[in-house]
């Protein structure tokens, strides 16, 4: 195994993921391709339909975050699982309609939707719109009455927690595009426009604390300041809500470097600390969602490339060359994102070749890693990035008309093509 269960290599020093030889795999798909483990992705999602079953109870499911990998197939594969989805655009509504996924049980997100996705939001009969001001109530209460419609919503609520310094209300995070303060007074505002109107049912309140965080403490955090502000709410408007979701946000494991997570034993955690909070507080228990994005599907992808140059520039580095990059992957080029590289034509060989891995645009910038060593590759052979399951296909582009790669779902010992590679047909058809 190479950092995931996904992941190892066979008899011929190949890399293979889901038990596929991923050299072999190269030549059926061609390069760059997503690869996706949709077995592990099944895995996970059953890992948290457990873990939130026992730990919050039977009324309590996880959404599955579309932001993170978003296509057809993948929607059908979250229903047969039996998840629910948190949405973020039209498009993701409109994706997840068109695999047939039940629209009741999506969470429609954004902090700045139009009249036209809310209006589409109520048409499509989407679960739960999660409002995000009081700008987008008054609009929605609007469409609604406009259509005789009746739909239920949660507010985002931020409840100014910083994942990283662990402080609880700290400004800076007050200071969001996302959601209404509680520290401000503006939430108990919010949910008092939100009770008055006719048009509108209020089913609870979601929050979200960051992304990629190892620990649990801000989560607890979360759960502490939203069960408070339930009881408050109770306390001063009579509203008890039904519904606390408290978004994504569990980290993942990209290199050797990242710790191991414990999905089950942190969602025990949160449960017992809601437990105890809810015995605090006087208050009902309620159902409680969170929304994984990465945790379910990262792990379960990589992403092969074909080496075309390696390039040493003596007393600096050497840059291997291959045929995708940041269009396919924009996360070293945003974040610094780091991933493990393997040459997958010569896995079980000593990765002792320090280099920096580049992209093929117009554009410097354009680096999936630095610093990594790879067992040293020349000219054809495939490297594998691996952990790429999330935020890659969803965040690609077509930066210098490059076409997206495929995505190939690998179960059972088959690979499959689940969204086909971008011709470059495709890539004109817009322009008139
Ligand atoms: N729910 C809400 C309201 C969110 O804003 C997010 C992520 C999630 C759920 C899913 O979080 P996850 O479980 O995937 O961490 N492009 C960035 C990640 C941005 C995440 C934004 N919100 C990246 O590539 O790292």
């Amino acid at each position: 195994m190479i950092l995931h269960p996904t992941y190892d290599v066979n008899a011929s020093g190949h890399l293979t993921a889901a038990g596929l030889d991923t050299v072999e795999l190269a030549r059926e798909f061609g390069t760059p391709a997503y690869l996706l483990d949709t077995d592990a992705v099944r895995a996970m999602c059953r890992l948290y339909k457990s873990a939130f079953h026992t730990f919050f109870g039977p009324d309590s499911t996880p959404a599955f975050a579309g932001k993170a990998l978003c296509y057809k197939g993948l929607y059908r594969l979250i229903a047969e699982e039996g998840l629910a989805a948190d949405c973020v655009s039209p498009g993701e509504l409109v994706t997840a309609h068109a695999a047939g996924f039940p629209m009741e049980k999506v969470f429609f997100h954004g902090n700045n939707k139009t009249d036209a996705d809310l209006a589409l939001a109520v048409d499509l009969g989407v679960g739960h719109i999660v409002v995000d001001s009081p700008d987008e109530l008054g609009a929605l209460a609007q469409i609604a009455a406009g259509k005789g419609a009746k739909p239920h919503i949660l507010l985002r609520i931020t409840p100014g927690i910083d994942p990283h310094t662990h402080k609880k209300i700290i400004t800076g995070n007050v200071d969001s595009k996302f959601g209404m303060a509680i520290a401000t007074g503006q939430a108990d505002d919010f949910v008092k426009a939100a009770l008055a109107s006719s048009s509108l049912v209020l089913d609870g309140f979601h929050c979200h604390v960051g992304s990629q965080i190892f620990d649990i403490e801000p989560f607890r955090d979360a759960c502490d300041i939203m069960l408070a502000f339930i009881a408050r709410m109770r306390q001063t408007t009579g509203f008890e809500a039904p519904i606390l979701n408290i978004g994504g946000g569990f980290g993942v494991r990209y290199t050797e470097r990242d710790p191991m997570i414990d999905y089950r034993a942190n969602i025990q955690a949160l449960g017992e600390e809601i437990d105890r909070m809810c015995a605090l507080h006087g208050v009902k228990k309620p159902a409680i969602l969170m929304e994984p994005g990465r945790s379910i599907v990262a792990a379960a992808g990589c992403t092969l490339y074909t080496v075309g140059s390696v390039k040493t520039i003596p007393g600096f580095r050497s840059y291997v060359s291959v045929d995708g990059g940041m269009p396919d992957n924009p996360r070293y080029a945003l974040y610094q994102s780091e991933y493990t590289v393997v040459n997958a034509s010569r896995a079980a060989d000593r990765a002792d070749f320090p280099c920096t891995v580049a992209g093929r645009c117009c554009e410097s910038g354009d680096l999936l890693a630095e610093g990594v060593s790879v067992a040293k590759p020349s000219r054809g052979d495939i490297l594998a990035v691996l952990v790429t399951g999330a935020y890659n296909y969803s965040m690609a582009s077509n930066y210098n008309r490059i076409p997206r790669p495929p995505v190939i779902e690998l179960s059972g010992g088959k690979a499959t093509v689940a969204v086909r590679r971008e011709t470059y047909d495709d890539l004109i058809r817009l322009d008139v």
